[in-house]
């Protein structure tokens, strides 16, 4: 290893805390966090405070003029990540950025047309494919111990889990309740395991259901009803053009057991359940019950993501999560919401090649 890797941080919340700091970067051999940025510029100090990060900024084009850095982890919520996304590939970083990339398909579309003309890797930091769970059941789906997989069951659905901030709940900022939140890493890690097909049809239904009344009690804490304009439930029926299909539930609000995060394929030869990695199948006409253990000795997934993202950037490899499946992910979120709105099924045209 040659190069020590400048990383400058825009927005300096939650995730760097649970992730991105934690070990996060500092994981990470070669890597040096230089500066940090943040609108509120005490958020900015308490984080630089707490884990050592020299400079600060509250302008993320002053943080780009000055400071000489080769990747911009961009952790603002999510309607800011677009702009940032393209000032810091057309400043010529490297970039990695939080969950969902973007909140429409033409904005990671914009983003794509940014990329195409720079030799940068850019990569959605969709954490859950980093698991060691998620390693062990991809490798074993890659054998096509499945076959052929007809229908995907995802779920990303919480009993009282209502993240209280206005990047959350304020459209301004989010972009998207529970589906552009949670449903954004079942859905990714779902397709990812399914090899992408291409989705051509998508109806979906949103509701807000309790986050305007004061039922249900925040695990998190209260939040403000008045800021809160996004749905708290979701669900997605999506047809893709090699015949296969997906249902999708995201919700933070709803009468259920416990929070529930979770995939399951069926294919014609087994089916396997992610995370847990538990399959069924069938042999000789006997009924045969699995469980695929986790990859050991891997880090925690918001490590391992950084690690993969380095090991791209150093070793010329494609981006760990590249855009052309973050644009079908994002397509599909899209698409959910407007049939909604529309009350109609929605076709797909967007540009996936
Ligand atoms: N992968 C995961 O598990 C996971 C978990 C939590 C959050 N996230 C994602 O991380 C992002 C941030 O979430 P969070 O929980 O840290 O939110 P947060 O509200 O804790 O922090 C966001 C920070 O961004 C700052 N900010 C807003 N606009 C800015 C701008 N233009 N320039 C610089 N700073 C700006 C805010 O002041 C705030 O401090 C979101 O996209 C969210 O979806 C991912």
């Amino acid at each position: 290893m040659s190069e020590i890797f400048n990383v400058g941080i825009v927005g300096a919340g939650n995730i760097n805390r649970i992730g991105h700091l934690n070990p996060g970067w500092k994981a990470v051999p070669g890597v040096h966090v230089a500066a940090v940025c943040d609108i509120n510029p005490e958020t900015a100090r308490k984080l630089a405070a707490d884990y050592g990060i020299p400079r600060v900024f509250i302008d993320y084009r002053e943080m780009l003029e000055r400071e000489e850095l080769d990747i911009v982890d961009v952790c603002t919520p999510n309607r800011f990540h677009t702009p940032v996304v393209i000032a810091a590939l057309r400043a010529g970083k490297h970039v990695l950025c939080e969950k969902p990339l973007a909140v429409s398909t033409a904005e990671v579309l914009a983003i794509r047309e940014v990329l195409k003309g720079t030799d940068r890797l850019l990569m959605t930091a969709q954490h859950c494919r980093f698991s060691d769970s998620s390693a062990a059941i991809k490798a074993w789906v890659d054998t096509g111990a499945l076959g052929e997989v007809y229908h995907a069951r995802v779920n990303a659905t919480r009993r009282n889990f209502l993240p209280t901030n206005p990047g959350f709940i304020d459209p301004k900022l989010s972009g998207g309740g529970p589906c552009m939140d949670i449903g954004v890493h079942a859905l990714d890690t779902a397709l990812w395991l399914m090899n992408f097909p291409k989705p051509v049809r998508v109806s979906g239904q949103a509701h807000t259901n309790f986050a305007k009344g004061f039922d249900i009690p925040g695990g998190w804490g209260e939040w403000d009803r008045t800021l809160f304009g996004v749905e708290d439930f979701a669900s997605g029926y999506v047809h893709f053009a090699n015949g296969s299909t997906l249902v999708i539930e995201a919700s933070w609000l709803q009468h259920q057991e416990k929070e529930e995060i979770n995939a399951t394929l069926q294919g014609r030869k087994a089916s396997v359940r992610w995370p847990d990695g538990r399959f069924h199948t069938v042999v000789n006409r006997s009924l045969v019950d699995g469980h695929i253990l986790p990859r050991p000795g891997m880090q925690k997934p918001y490590t391992e993501e950084l690690l993969a993202f380095v090991d791209a950037i150093r070793n010329n490899k494609p981006s760990p999560v590249p855009i052309d499946e973050t644009l079908v992910v994002i397509a599909i979120l899209e698409a959910i919401m407007q049939s909604s709105q529309l009350k109609r099924e929605v076709a797909l045209q967007a540009p996936f090649g």
